[in-house]
């Protein structure tokens, strides 16, 4: 089987943390490196907790720094939901691998530029590094195969009424990307609350009885504390990992192409993608934006890759 190469872009963050576990062990995804940002903790943190996991699961995977700070705005976090190390539950063992010399977005445009268009890349935190990599080298966005990334939302936002956390954490990087012309697919809050995570679903994935399925339950009872906290909820989403399951499995998601453009006008839609899903505008579809996720399959796969390691 041609594996499908890509990068991940990410915040660690517990969904991103699982997404990261998903990506390294599927047999069709070849994972080149990860890629991190500043997001759901400060940089400092994010790249920790990529690290920590990487080391737990005994990972041969480099691991690059990115962008610390959004590339306008002021930074804002998501220790709401993520706690205050941006991935509070797990208890690792001390940290003894480092992080690469070379700089997240020298690594994307390099991977990129050395590449035959064949890559992947696969944000699940703000888009900073995406977007400094694009207007340091726009020589890169016609190398980009795809953009399979989460954030956004057609409906409502889960870190204002508007906007979805990714992009609120860094709409001018969103909008950058998504008027860069490469193609995107938008997993977006509307399929990826789909992915409801219950105290059944955690259970099974322990009962791989390994250090995956381990992980998999200290963070995920982490985020099912923090949805009831903050939302009510008796359930958590696996938002990110939506991104991995539609590029192992395209067939498990149901996707409409739309115009999408984000606010960046500093009111109550700022961040906000703003997307055309009844095509009033009649522009030319930019994204294809996530649906309806097949909710079964979807933890199948989760399953699957739990039970890899
Ligand atoms: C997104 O924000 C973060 O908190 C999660 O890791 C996910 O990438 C969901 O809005
Ligand atoms: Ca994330």
């Amino acid at each position: 089987m041609e594996k499908q190469k890509i990068i991940l872009d990410c915040d660690p963050g517990h969904d991103d943390a699982i997404t990261i576990l998903m990506a390294y062990t599927h047999p069709s995804i070849d994972l080149l490196g990860i890629t991190i940002v500043s997001g759901n903790q400060i940089l400092g943190k994010t790249v920790k907790n990529g690290l920590n996991v990487a080391q737990y699961l005994d990972m041969d995977v480099k691991i690059y720094p990115g962008a610390s700070e959004p590339l306008v705005r002021e930074t804002v976090i998501a220790d709401n939901v993520h706690g205050v190390t941006g991935m509070d539950g797990p208890v690792f063992e001390k940290l003894k691998r480092q992080p690469e010399k070379k700089k997240a977005v020298q690594f994307i445009i390099d991977s990129l530029l050395e590449s035959s268009g064949d890559i992947i890349l696969v944000p699940t935190g703000p888009l900073t590094n995406i977007a400094l990599a694009m207007k340091i080298e726009p020589a890169i966005i016609p190398k980009i195969k795809e953009i399979v990334l989460m954030g956004g939302a057609y409906g409502n936002g889960n870190f204002t009424p508007s906007a979805e956390f990714n992009i609120f954490a860094d709409p001018e990087a969103a909008h950058v990307v998504f008027k860069s012309g490469a193609s995107i697919v938008m997993m977006g809050l509307d399929v990826t609350n789909q992915t409801i995570c219950t105290t059944e679903v955690i259970e099974r994935m322990e009962s791989a009885d390994n250090k995956a399925g381990k992980l998999f339950g200290d963070l995920m009872r982490f985020t099912l504390k923090t949805q009831y906290e903050e939302f009510g909820l008796e359930a958590g989403p696996l938002h990110d990992s939506t991104t991995v399951a539609y590029i192992v499995n395209k067939e498990l998601f149901e996707v409409q192409e739309m115009f999408v453009e984000v606010d960046i006008n500093r009111g109550p839609s700022y961040g906000r993608t703003v997307c055309d899903e009844s095509n009033v505008l009649k522009e030319k579809p930019n994204v294809k934006v996530g649906k309806k996720v097949d909710t079964a399959k979807f933890f199948d796969l989760v399953e699957e890759c739990i039970k890899m390691y």
